[in-house]
């Protein structure tokens, strides 16, 4: 599946994510970042065009080359510093409390070990920083609860390791912060798409410890 993962999906991911109905979820999630901004999953940047005008450089972490590739005309055509920082939002190369804000739109369902990417955000986070994040997961309603864990497997497989049943809201809090917001609904679309479109939108700021 390397080259799958490798040399298809980053460009799959590009075309679905990148319709105006998402664009507006994008542009709910990034409203209110401002300042130096980490984002995990920066994929192919598509949160790129969507920054407000207060954010001044985004530092990104992401595996995908491909994704940096597709990503390059988006950084070129923005007023918004992008640096690439690192590979693994599971161990960022970032001091403790040295970002203003932190960002996440469809890669907690990605990243291996989400708990320990949040505790990484966690950390660098400034204190009064905020977590945006815009995610696929769980649904409450039974039905489509069974079949996002029957098809998890397969979604693995074919989309780059991406799940569908992380219970989002739970991992962001069990990793030690309190949600300021949370709005939940599905995507637009076909019934039978509802185990891929339950969405966490939200912010959440870290718990003193
Ligand atoms: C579904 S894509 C979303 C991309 C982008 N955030 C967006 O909203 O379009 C998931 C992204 O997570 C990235 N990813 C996978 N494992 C990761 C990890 N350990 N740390 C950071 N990003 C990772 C993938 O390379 C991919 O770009």
């Amino acid at each position: 599946m390397g080259m799958w993962n490798d040399r298809v999906v980053p460009r799959i991911v590009d075309r679905a994510l990148s319709g105006k109905d998402i664009r507006r979820y994008r542009e709910r999630a990034v409203a209110g970042l401002h300042g130096t901004v980490l984002e995990i999953g920066f994929g192919s940047g598509l949160n790129v065009p969507v920054y407000p005008p207060e954010v001044e450089t985004v530092l990104a972490v992401d595996p995908s080359g491909l994704g940096r590739q597709l990503a390059a005309g988006r950084v070129a055509a923005s007023p918004v510093r992008v640096e690439f920082i690192g590979l693994d939002g599971e161990e960022i190369p970032l001091d403790d409390a040295s970002v203003d804000a932190a960002l996440s739109t469809f890669t907690l369902c990605t990243i291996p070990d989400a708990a320990r990417a949040l505790g990484e955000v966690r950390r660098i986070l400034k204190p009064g920083g905020r977590f945006h994040f815009l995610e696929h997961g769980l649904s409450p309603d039974a039905d489509v609860a069974r079949w996002q864990h029957r098809c998890n497997g397969l979604e693995q497989r074919v989309a780059g390791g991406c799940n569908i049943d992380r219970p989002m809201d739970a991992l962001v809090r069990d990793a030690g912060f309190e949600l300021a917001d949370l709005h939940n609904e599905y995507m637009r679309g076909p019934k039978m798409a509802r185990p891929w479109g339950y969405l966490y939108l939200g912010r959440a700021v870290p718990v003193p410890s």
